[in-house]
């Protein structure tokens, strides 16, 4: 006989026990599971007063509670342990049950488990989840893939606990087939990876090159926070850098080890793009930063360097100079964000999805890591051309680094001047300039590729393949 329960969560840790909880506010009879039967039993002790929760204490327990269709949310680790949670339920689904992967998982693994379970009648939704514990608890932004079928069935649910955008609008939709959820949940990870990191940057240009304490940095992001960089991030760094450690009485941000770690996600973002060739300069420059930070020993190699030493800049400079800051960290930020969307449509097109990008960003104004306000322009770039090739094919964020380009420059030469790095600043610069330029020293590349290994170029003035005699008389011949 089939259960009650409209949805069930088997992993309690803090994101699966909030998610369940989650539902349980908005009045869902949720089935709860959870491999060490004791922390079922605390949950449904210590929330059981939030709404309906049926504790499981077998995987037959659970998926018996379920009603048909049945809807599983898996919340155990990415990799193997998600492989034996499906290898323990799948055999106790039914045809149009359907599994919902709720972790960080590589969206080759959700592809490959979404097909072999596809086999069995059963659906496989990978779905990104981002905005940590709070978020699982108070509103997340959701990222499902999968089936339209398991949408229909689902869809509705998700979009009911998930954070809703200052329209209303739930910050959820249906991605797309297969791994697409866990893809742009990637993106998603890859793209705060590179909001933090410059982030990071003007932190320390205003720490050294505006010699500002932690505690007047934080009062200027908190001003960031009221403008154009509205956003999550923004407004956690200022409580970070206001931050006293008790122990200490020190800055928090200066008693903290300075070597960023890093769980992955970010990681295959470069990592695919690579593939795909798709130039995400910002958030590879994330994931090197983070990566060089923890390689202590080439740092302490490094230390003896010469170079200068930042020396902040007189005082009636530094506003000035903060201003600039202001003004890079936001043009950097709108170029890391061209890069990500520019690996939503390339992956669109090689993995066969149909991706809304203006959906996409419009679920991610809330709920997310890198919600902020100027995802509603994302939103409406979108809307308004929904087949625009970048986002600084837009005329606002165009209009907007144009007007920024003097300060953001101005910050990558004082950055380099005074020996401060900033490699994301200096990056996200470096390829506005590139897609601006009328030539670029590619065409020497190719000259040198020819010269070397004979792989011919092509020529501005005609079609064709060619190939030079490098060796011999230099000559000229047409390959194709
Ligand atoms: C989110 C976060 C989350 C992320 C952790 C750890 O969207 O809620 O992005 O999914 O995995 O915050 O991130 P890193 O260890 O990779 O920095």
């Amino acid at each position: 006989m089939a259960g009650t329960a409209q949805i069930g969560v088997t992993g309690l840790a803090v994101m699966g026990r909030n998610l369940a909880r989650n539902f349980a506010r908005h009045g869902y009879a949720v089935a709860v599971h959870n491999r060490t039967a004791s922390r079922t039993r605390d949950l449904v002790e210590q929330f059981g007063h939030e709404g309906t929760f049926v504790p499981a204490e077998t995987a037959e327990e659970f998926v018996a509670a379920l009603e048909r269709p049945r809807r599983l949310v898996v919340m155990v680790k990415a990799g193997a342990p998600t492989d034996a949670v499906i290898d323990e339920f799948a055999p106790l689904l039914e045809p149009g049950d359907m599994i919902i992967d709720g972790g960080n998982a590589h969206f080759a693994d959700t592809r490959r488990r979404e097909a072999a379970l596809r086999e069995r009648g059963l659906h496989f939704v990978g779905t990104g989840i981002s905005g940590g514990e709070e978020g699982a608890l108070n509103g997340p932004s959701i990222m499902p893939g999968g089936s339209e079928e398991s949408y229909a069935s689902l869809g509705p649910m998700l979009e009911t606990i998930s954070a809703k955008a200052d329209d209303g609008s739930p910050c959820c939709t249906h991605i797309g087939a297969d791994g697409a959820g866990h893809f742009v949940k990637m993106v998603h990870n890859g793209i705060e990876y590179a909001d933090m990191q410059l982030i990071a940057e003007a932190y320390d240009l205003l720490r050294q090159g505006a010699g500002y304490d932690p505690a007047r940095i934080a009062e200027v992001f908190r001003d960031w926070n009221a403008g154009r960089l509205d956003s999550y991030l923004i407004e956690i760094t200022a409580e970070v850098l206001a931050h006293i450690d008790a122990a200490t009485g020190q800055p928090f941000v200066d008693v903290v080890l300075d070597q960023a770690e890093q769980k992955g996600t970010g990681r295959w973002t470069v990592q695919i793009a690579l593939d795909l060739g798709v130039p995400v300069n910002g958030i590879a420059e994330a994931v090197f930063a983070r990566s060089l930070s923890g390689h202590a020993g080439q740092r302490a190699v490094g230390r003896g360097l010469a170079g200068p030493a930042p020396v902040a800049l007189p005082a009636d400079e530094a506003a000035l100079f903060a201003d600039q800051v202001e003004q890079a960290l936001y043009a950097s930020k709108v170029v890391s964000y061209t890069q990500g969307f520019h690996q939503l449509q390339a992956a669109g097109e090689e993995y066969d999805w149909t991706l809304d990008l203006g959906a996409i960003a419009g679920i991610w104004r809330g709920g997310c890591i890198i919600r902020a306000a100027f995802l509603d322009r994302i939103t409406a770039a979108y809307a308004k051309d929904p087949a625009l090739p970048s986002l600084l094919a837009d005329e606002q964020f165009a209009a907007e680094l144009g007007a920024a380009q003097n300060g953001w420059r101005t910050v990558v030469a004082t950055a380099a001047r005074l020996g401060i790095p900033a490699p994301g600043f200096a990056t996200a610069l470096a390829y506005y300039d590139a897609l601006r330029a009328p030539r670029l020293p590619a065409a020497l590349t190719q000259g040198q590729r020819d010269f070397f290994g004979a792989h011919t170029y092509h020529r501005v003035d005609r079609d064709g393949v060619f190939h030079t005699d490098w060796s011999g008389d230099r000559a000229e011949t047409q390959q194709s």
